[in-house]
């Protein structure tokens, strides 16, 4: 179901129309639909409810740098969501929010002492150690602050996402995670170590996955490390299988959540019945995509309508900086005018203001508009506004979320003075 809609020939999300946000908010803006992030986790827990026996036998972590917007992730807590995390910024987002640390794990190939020290400080569930060095320097700076610190190991299964490169992770030439050669060795030297608890196990191979074929292929690599270490008395609490779903943005057609989840407790209870006489083991996740990906559009009117001998452009105030995705990974996002018009459309880039040749938003597009139209570009709530810079000294936009008729402003629009307030000059 989609929360974005025609109604009346005018655009909605849930039920306001995007011409209304526009006017009273002005564009570029995100604009996201509650409805659609309550159903997207939804999707997850209840799936989860469903197979695991146990309240606690299961953990949805959302994955934060997917949309870190303050009010998406007091929702996503309010529903019962721990967090995946990569910096400390992000942990303090987490925390100003109102999200529980002690359902936070902490992921990322280059974690410094000081936010080691400041996720220690508010008692974190987990840290994902990504190396043999970081595991190091986490024992030392748990040791000096007199606490024990939990950790995972990211494991790099080395299987093939079958994805873009740049969002493929899984693979033996990725800088992520342990090999999977070294696990053991790595989780001996963990084991040893006086400031280390060994809590778990986990992977990500990558994200925008259709098929879920590669993640139970990495399942059963986690599962047969798991039951080595068992044979050596290292026990894990938890298998964290990471996140990685897709969305369509065009035509994909990605495996349903609840498939997918079904298809792995299946395996999952299969063998804690064989090898553990059914005691389960904690299992979580760190989806972030396929929550918020199609809970949001960013809506941007034309400016300019420009027609060249080779191309036509629609130039719309929204640019690469709003929106990465295209730019750099050449990304499909769909493009649909909040108003329909009967008059005759014609192919165009729609492309931003940004001085670069790759600030372009969709390319070859059917539209009938004409300057001072809106568009809405869809499925932009993940990897959108997160990504987004200041570069030609762009405010980044503004953000609401619709709940049912309500708009709520969740984040506003930056002004130039905003972007130069932390520069100083020099005197004389
Ligand atoms: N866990 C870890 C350790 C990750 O690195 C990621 C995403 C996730 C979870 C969440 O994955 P998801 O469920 O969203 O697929 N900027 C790119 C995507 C980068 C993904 C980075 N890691 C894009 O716009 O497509």
């Amino acid at each position: 179901m989609s929360y974005f809609s025609y109604k009346n020939g005018v655009l909605h999300a849930e039920n306001v129309a995007l011409s209304a946000i526009s006017q009273q908010f002005g564009s570029p803006t995100y604009v996201y639909s509650k409805a659609a992030l309550v159903a997207n986790f939804s999707a997850y827990a209840d799936a989860c409810k469903q197979h695991s026996r146990e309240p606690d036998g299961t953990l949805i972590c959302y994955s934060v740098k997917s949309n870190s917007n303050l009010a998406v992730l007091q929702l996503l807590s309010q529903l019962g969501s721990g967090f995946d995390i990569v910096s400390g910024g992000e942990l303090l987002r987490v925390i100003a929010a109102g999200g529980d640390p002690a359902k936070v794990i902490f992921s990322g190939v280059g974690k410094s002492r000081e936010e080691m020290r400041l996720a220690l400080s508010h008692d974190i569930l987990c840290f994902n150690v990504e190396s043999i060095p970081e595991l190091h320097r986490l024992n030392e700076v748990a040791g000096a602050m007199g606490k024990r610190a939990a950790i995972s190991l990211r494991v790099n299964p080395n299987v093939d996402a079958k994805t873009h490169p740049y969002i493929s992770t899984g693979l033996k030439e990725n800088k992520f995670g342990v090999a999977y050669e070294d696990a053991l060795s790595c989780y001996r030297t963990a084991a040893a170590l006086p400031h280390i608890d060994v809590a778990g196990i986990d992977c990500h191979i990558g994200s925008q996955l259709l098929d879920d074929a590669p993640m139970l292929e990495a399942l059963d690599k986690l599962i047969e490390l798991i039951d080595q270490l068992a044979s050596e008395g290292i026990d894990l609490h938890h298998l964290d299988i990471g996140g990685g779903i897709g969305i369509t943005y065009d035509d994909e057609k990605p495996v349903a959540i609840g498939d997918y989840l079904g298809r792995l407790f299946a395996r999952i209870d299969a063998w804690r019945q064989q090898k553990y006489q059914g005691v389960p083991i904690k299992v979580m996740f760190e989806p972030g995509r396929s929550i918020v990906g199609n809970a949001g559009i960013l809506l941007t009117e034309v400016q300019y309508l420009k027609h060249s001998e080779a191309k036509n452009f629609a130039v719309v105030d929204a640019a690469m900086n709003d929106l990465m995705r295209p730019a750099m990974y050449q990304a499909w996002h769909g493009v649909q005018t909040v108003a329909q018009r009967d008059t005759a459309a014609q192919v165009y880039d729609v492309v931003g203001p940004v001085c670069e040749s790759g600030d372009w938003l969709a390319r070859s597009r059917s539209l009938a508009i004409e300057a001072g139209d809106l568009l809405a570009l869809m499925s932009a709530g993940a990897y959108g506004m997160t990504m987004a810079s200041n570069y030609n000294t762009r405010g980044r936009a503004a953000e609401v979320m619709v709940d049912g008729a309500q708009v709520h402003l969740i984040r506003q629009r930056e002004n130039p003075a905003d972007l130069f307030a932390l520069e100083s000059l020099i005197s004389p």
